[in-house]
């Protein structure tokens, strides 16, 4: 019993064809790796007998590995995206390889296939993203991390999925729009989540991102550090957390422990509890022995908190009923780091954004990257605010004005690229941007004119 998320009878009868038993499929996504698997049956022979296909989607690839008909090339390995295998079961040899994909390549992998793969081989349930604008929470604007929607569940109440589930939230974050234009900070993003409510706890969590990141994602473990808690009156040292990451590998020099970066809660009250944060060594120098959560090179990845508390109006802290897990991984630093690029405008997922952006002004993103990068996050955080079930439109209040800012700056910005403002310039940035997530956010599409309207 072979699972794949996929919904496609080229698919289907492809990797019967490989596997030479009968497969199933669920969810339908579509998807290129159906169409590589069945040239891989009927197309591209190598003339030693050999089926060769290129361009099979790594994630599918890692999934091919896992259950066991993948042997990597000792030559190349694994890294990132980019995959270089021989299928040992089937005589057939299959190259997954982000560079012979589509551009879109590994954002696109990495949002269908990757983490859901994992967390739901974990017995999780994915569950849609809730809106940007929060339904029963009129004290925020928008979402701004992944556990937002989550809280009631959090706090006790029974969700209809379960209690292990696992998402992409839509998250908007604008409170400090003077750093938007550097090349990590976006006003929209996506956070990657996993959650136990009152489920498993902070043993199966570290030992599972530890798997997704090392195996999954093929990062080295020289390449990972981590931060856990260091205690406080209330609570104690996170011992339990310490000898867990010490267990899987992680020296005591990468272990770094501090107190108020690994206590984490959303605003002022409720649900919050200690945090282990996973960091990765971006630069090409040497890695130090020793972790410093202060040295930039190390940058922040994921963040598992051990939510057994709630924080009241008070200040009074107190245990919940239930230990929670709540984990949140920003996917666009993820895919820019796994893609290799510093800048994650130039990652995947914004990249033919951008080229576009050159493309219409007619001049070079290496020269204007500021303006460029800022035009590109505020139109696409505009498309998400206003294709949102909430219906939101440029306004003088709350989320109104927010929106209302982020395309003035937008327009500013596209003034001072000397960009023909009357033009349908913005449009067409929109257009891209949609046509990118729409097929992972069916309100983009839904809504589509709305937007292009606001
Ligand atoms: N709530 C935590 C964060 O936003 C983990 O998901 O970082």
């Amino acid at each position: 019993h072979f699972e794949h998320r996929c919904g496609d009878d080229i698919g289907q009868f492809a990797l019967q064809r490989v596997l030479n038993r009968p497969c199933f499929f669920r969810v339908g996504n579509g998807g290129y790796d159906i169409f590589a698997l069945h040239d891989l049956v009927n197309r591209h022979a190598d003339g030693l007998g050999r089926h060769v296909v290129k361009g099979c989607k790594p994630a599918f690839a890692h999934l091919l590995i896992s259950a066991g008909f993948i042997q990597i090339h000792d030559d190349v390995g694994v890294s990132g995206f980019k995959i270089r295998g021989r299928i040992v079961k089937g005589d057939v040899s299959v190259h997954a390889n982000s560079d012979d994909t589509q551009i879109h390549g590994g954002f696109t992998d990495f949002h269908s296939f990757s983490p859901p793969c994992h967390f739901i081989s974990k017995n999780h349930k994915q569950i849609p993203s809730a809106p940007v604008v929060p339904e029963n929470d009129p004290s925020v604007l928008f979402n701004t991390a992944g556990m937002m929607p989550l809280i009631p569940y959090l706090m006790g109440q029974t969700h209809p999925y379960g209690t292990r589930l696992c998402d992409y939230q839509k998250c908007i974050r604008t409170n400090d729009l003077d750093v938007i234009g550097n090349t990590t900070h976006h006003t929209f993003f996506e956070m990657l989540g996993n959650w136990s409510l009152g489920d498993y706890f902070k043993e199966e969590s570290i030992e599972w991102s530890f798997e997704f990141l090392t195996k999954h994602l093929n990062i080295p473990v020289e390449r990972l550090a981590v931060t856990v808690f260091a205690g406080n009156d209330l609570i104690p040292f996170d011992e339990e957390s310490f000898n867990k990451w010490k267990s899987l590998g992680i020296k005591e020099e990468r272990i770094a422990r501090t107190i108020e970066d690994n206590f984490w809660i959303a605003g002022e009250t409720g649900p919050c509890g200690p945090d282990t944060e996973i960091f990765y060594f971006r630069s090409n120098e040497e890695i130090p022995e020793k972790f410093d959560p202060e040295d930039e090179r190390w940058v922040e990845i994921w963040n598992n908190v051990f939510m057994g508390y709630h924080k009241d109006a008070n200040g009074i802290v107190t245990e919940l009923p239930k230990k929670n897990v709540d984990t949140g991984m920003g996917v666009e630093r993820t895919v820019a780091l796994l893609e290799g690029v510093k800048d994650n405008y130039e990652s995947s997922i914004w990249k033919d954004v951008i080229d576009l952006i050159s493309e219409i002004a007619g001049i070079p993103y290496e020269e204007n990257k500021t303006s460029m990068r800022i035009i590109a996050d505020h139109i696409r955080t505009a498309v998400f605010i206003s294709a949102d079930r909430a219906g939101i439109k440029p306004s003088n209040t709350d989320q109104g004005y927010i929106l209302r800012r982020l395309i003035r700056r937008a327009i500013r910005h596209a003034k001072k690229l000397e960009i023909d403002i009357n033009s349908n310039w913005e449009e067409k940035i929109a257009i891209a941007i949609m046509d990118k997530y729409k097929k992972y956010y069916s309100e983009i599409e839904t809504n589509q004119n709305i937007a292009l309207e606001v």
